[in-house]
């Protein structure tokens, strides 16, 4: 038994797997070692399900993996043309309203990796720009044109750190991560935990200085704290 449940047997790309029970199908395809873009999941967050870069066929359907709970016995394919197609031009589409910095060539953040694991070079990046940027708090800055409205800052801040520091604001494209309060960052009731920072897969919101863009898997190992004050650990 996996975490006190019977263990569910799946099968990603042919290759059986076991996941605890209530796994999503994105673990199980992680459990299989196959890749998977997710843009708006973060293993420490509730799914959100909105940027279908994960989709996968299950049992003949297609299906945002992230949201998808893994049943006994499903067959899941994730690297088939058609679905590899698919998920190519859903990153391009999210990234093509992005302005071209996000697509640097050395670019280490998240989507820019994704985009290049997918063959998306930096001309994918059409956007214009224009938002422009909350630089008032002194360890967190927002570049909203890099932003995706993925959510994951939102939900970081709410579900790990409990303070509902953030929100999205807007329509449709123009959805774009901002303080919860309104104003500017510095004036909002974040804590500087850096958990928005730590989960960005953009760079949109960053540390200022050298870390600036960088996320989680390409900063240098952050030293976790014990203190229990933000649940997130001095990754600043
Ligand atoms: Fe599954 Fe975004 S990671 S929909």
């Amino acid at each position: 038994a996996v975490n006190g449940t019977e263990p569910l047997r799946v099968e990603i790309g042919g290759i059986d797997v076991e996941v605890p029970e209530g796994a999503s199908l994105l673990a199980a395809v992680r459990a299989a070692g196959a890749e998977l873009p997710a843009l708006c999941s973060d293993d420490r967050l509730s799914p959100a399900g909105s940027c279908r870069t994960c989709l996968v066929r299950a049992d003949g359907r297609i299906v945002a993996a992230c949201v998808t709970p893994a049943a006994p016995g499903v067959r899941v394919e994730t690297d088939t043309d058609d679905l590899r197609q698919l998920r190519r031009d859903t990153v391009e589409l999210i990234t093509s309203a992005l302005p071209s910095r996000a697509l640097t060539e050395d670019n280490p953040s998240e989507l820019a990796q994704v985009c290049r694991s997918l063959g998306l070079g930096p001309e994918t990046a059409q956007g214009t720009g224009g938002r422009g940027e909350d630089v008032s708090h002194p360890y967190v800055h927002l570049d909203r044109d890099l932003c995706i409205a993925c959510g994951r800052c939102v939900r970081m801040c709410a579900e790990v750190q409990g303070t509902f520091a953030l929100t999205l604001t807007g329509r449709g494209a123009d959805t774009v991560v901002a303080p919860g309060t309104g104003g500017p960052w510095a004036e909002s009731d974040c804590v500087a935990c850096g958990g928005c920072v730590d989960t960005c897969p953009t760079g949109a919101i960053s540390e200022p200085g050298p870390g600036r863009g960088l996320t989680s898997a390409h900063r240098p190992a952050a030293t976790r704290t014990t203190c229990g004050y933000c649940g997130v650990g001095c990754s600043l």
